[in-house]
């Protein structure tokens, strides 16, 4: 068992304030990704659950005990860190076997534990390695092999794949995600890149200017994105300044049905790229938006097009592979699923059919 709450959280360096009060409960054996920009406060908030940065308020409580008296090697956590922190004059075996040495286990079961997480992490030959012997990500292999070996109730992961190259970034993060599923450990993964958030994380807590803007399920957060932020941060998304006209949502010179309850005043209106539809030029659906095709890319199995409305501008859309349109062709648009979000409310969506 080992749950995480975050209660009240706080921390401020100086006038800055790095974590602005969150709250949050991490169920046991959950893996959940802080998603933000850079400067969002994800690595403060990992750091006070890891022991390395003191709250200036709140708590953090594991498994409904307060640690935040306890020095970092005393909690029940375990970091992996973004850069390289291998001992350098430490062979493998050795970087891996130091935390158990402190806690003055047997040399016997040392052993087993260390060829187990150097098993575990596909390095089993090399324990005699000294890190500058290894690539980057073999060293970010021992580095989690470190971090398991200890046994903690949650693993602590900062960014730990962003120096590698995106084919090992992609391979490392699926390896990690079965050997957390394998040991039913509960893991919080720092990152600022969606795609990473959203393929890995079993919930996503996206952070803004230190807090959370919104903790949900990855396909959650993509289709029903709480605030602009998120919308605009997760995902590419079509983002348009409206203004509600009596039944209608009006951007620019153009309109679309306007939900019901919705209050007078300024509104945005957002769409995904594949939430747009290309129509027959004869459709007579109200919300239909004529515009040309300025750029078309192939990418495999969809196709990327920019289309410009006029009266709106340039909008995005992902197409079927099957669309058969071309570079500078007229057409007509139909947006099939929107949201519309009025100022400092949560959005309301609209889905129609062709
Ligand atoms: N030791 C410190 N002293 C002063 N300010 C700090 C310190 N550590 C972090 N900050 C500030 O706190 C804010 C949050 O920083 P943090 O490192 O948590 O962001 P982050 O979301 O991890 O960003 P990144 O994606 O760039 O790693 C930033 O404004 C940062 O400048
Ligand atoms: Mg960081």
């Amino acid at each position: 068992m080992a749950t995480l709450d975050l209660i009240n959280l706080r921390k401020e360096f100086g006038t800055v304030v790095a974590v602005n009060n969150i709250n949050l409960n991490v169920g046991d054996g959950e893996f959940l990704c802080f998603l933000g920009p850079s400067g969002c406060g994800k690595s403060t908030a990992l750091r006070m659950v890891g022991g390395f940065e003191e709250p200036t308020s709140g708590d953090v409580q594991i498994d409904g005990a307060s640690v935040v008296q306890m020095s970092p090697n005393r909690r029940p956590t375990a970091m992996v860190f973004q850069k390289f922190t291998l001992w350098p004059h430490m062979r493998v075996y050795d970087n891996i076997a130091f935390g158990l040495r402190l806690r003055r286990m047997p040399n016997g079961e040392i052993d087993k534990k260390v060829n187990g997480a150097l098993e575990m992490v596909g390095l089993k030959a090399y324990g005699k390695r000294y890190p500058t012997q290894l690539s980057g990500g073999e060293q970010q292999r021992v580095a989690l092999a470190r971090a398991i070996v200890l046994e903690p109730k949650i693993l602590l992961l900062d960014e730990p794949f962003s120096n590698l190259d995106a084919l090992l970034r992609v391979r490392l993060r699926e390896e990690l995600r079965m050997i957390q599923r394998n040991i039913h450990i509960t893991a919080i993964f720092v990152t600022h890149d969606q795609e990473e958030a959203l393929s890995l994380a079993d919930r996503i807590a996206v952070m803004n200017k230190g807090q959370i803007e919104q903790l949900d399920k990855p396909s959650q957060i993509y289709s029903s994105p709480r605030t602009l932020f998120v919308a605009d941060f997760i995902g590419a998304m079509n983002i348009l300044p409206a203004t509600r006209a009596g039944d209608h949502v009006q951007i620019g010179e153009r309109g679309l049905p306007a939900p019901d309850g919705l209050t007078n005043g300024p509104l945005t209106v957002a769409i995904r790229p594949e939430d747009i539809a290309i129509v027959p030029a004869t459709s007579t659906n109200n919300g239909t938006w004529p515009g040309q095709i300025t750029q078309l890319s192939d990418l495999g199995h969809y196709r990327k097009a920019f289309v410009d409305v006029a009266g709106i501008g340039a909008l995005k859309l992902y197409l079927p592979k099957s669309t058969t349109v071309d570079e500078g062709d007229a057409v007509t648009l139909y947006p099939t699923r929107y949201l519309v979000y009025p100022q400092d409310k949560p959005p309301v969506e609209v889905k129609r059919t062709l």
